[in-house]
């Protein structure tokens, strides 16, 4: 069984330009509620002058019908966010903070003494909650303004974070510079020296690998995965970024395959039509245009009989 986590209305949303109404994103999210997640990455508690389409973040997780099965998570950069989201009553944070120091700044304008002194305080407001804190390392694979990350240096985060008192970690590819071998070593490298550590892989297709990494992250003993339906998304801080793996591509794949996840493929395809009339624009998702393996078409030999 593969787990994934929907990341649309978040990692999906930030970068759109034209405003989506919040009666809209609660409708989605009320929607993918049913469609089979185990967690949904609802929005962020930024800065609305930084991410403006998440300035509702408040007001779309206090809007959305609970599903409770489901684990309903919103990013936060800082303690400030992380104290909007407790008022929000999430249940879980996902603290993001950069493996690359530039993109740290750039994108959450900290550096990482400031962003290990900051998760502690996280770590430190949640105690004695039910709210789970789980860090994201951003850049994991590479990053777009420093080049190659060391997997030494992913580890070594990784132990501050979890003595800081994370319960869990992402690692996550921003701008799509991971390739599969290099994703099924550091899978099997955190696997065996932090084996009971809950492991999320996130990826973005910039270059045409997120499939592939996903493989990868499963050969390498990986069963949590980030996904946003349609393939949109990307950090507005990070130039270049496009897509995350699209969500409805991976479990189309995934089932194809005899692999588990527990989503409904047709659900999902039936919620990623309706997203280029909400964002104004096509979308990457390539099932979503070419129709299911099992979709056949009428023979043109039958047609050609008729006539
Ligand atoms: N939510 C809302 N407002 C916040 C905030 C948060 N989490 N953190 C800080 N602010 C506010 C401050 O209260 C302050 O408001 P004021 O001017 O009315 O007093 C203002 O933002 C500036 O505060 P400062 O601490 O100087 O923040 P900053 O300008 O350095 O921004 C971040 C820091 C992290 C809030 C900002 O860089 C950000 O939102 N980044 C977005 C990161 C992101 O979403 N990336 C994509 C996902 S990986
Ligand atoms: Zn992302």
């Amino acid at each position: 069984m593969i787990t994934i986590n929907e990341v649309v209305t978040r990692d999906g949303f930030q970068l759109e330009g034209q405003w989506i109404p919040t009666d809209e994103k609660i409708n989605l999210i009320n929607r993918l509620s049913e469609a089979g997640f185990h967690k949904i990455e609802v929005t962020s508690f930024v800065s609305s002058v930084h991410v403006p389409q998440l300035k509702d973040a408040a007001e779309v997780m206090k809007g959305i019908t609970r599903n409770p099965n489901v684990t309903y998570v919103a990013l936060v950069p800082n303690l400030k966010g992380a104290q909007r989201a407790l008022e929000a009553d999430v249940d879980e944070v996902n603290v993001v903070i950069s493996a690359s120091a530039t993109h740290n700044l750039a994108n959450i304008r900290q550096t990482h003494e400031q962003s290990l002194a900051g998760l502690k305080e996280i770590v430190s407001l949640f105690k004695g909650t039910r709210v789970k804190v789980n860090t994201s390392i951003a850049t994991t694979f590479g990053c777009p303004f420093e080049g190659t990350i060391q997997p030494e240096a992913v580890c070594n985060f990784i132990e501050n974070y979890l003595a800081a008192g994370a319960d869990s970690i992402s690692l996550a590819d921003t701008t799509g510079m991971a390739h599969p071998v290099q994703v099924e070593e550091l899978s099997r490298k955190v696997l065996e020296m932090f084996p009971n550590v809950p492991f999320t892989l996130h990826f973005h297709n910039t270059r045409g690998m997120g499939m592939a990494n996903i493989l990868a992250g499963i050969q390498g003993g990986i069963t949590q995965f980030d996904a946003a339906i349609s393939g949109i998304g990307g950090c507005p801080f990070a130039p270049g970024a496009t897509g995350n793996v699209c969500t409805e591509d991976v479990v189309h794949m995934l089932h194809a395959m005899g692999i588990k996840t527990g989503v409904d493929l047709d659900q999902i395809l039936s919620i990623s039509k309706t997203l280029p009339k909400l964002i104004g624009h096509e979308t990457p998702g390539q099932i979503i245009k070419a129709g299911k393996i099992t979709d056949l078409h009428p023979s043109p030999l039958k047609k050609a009989e008729s006539y």
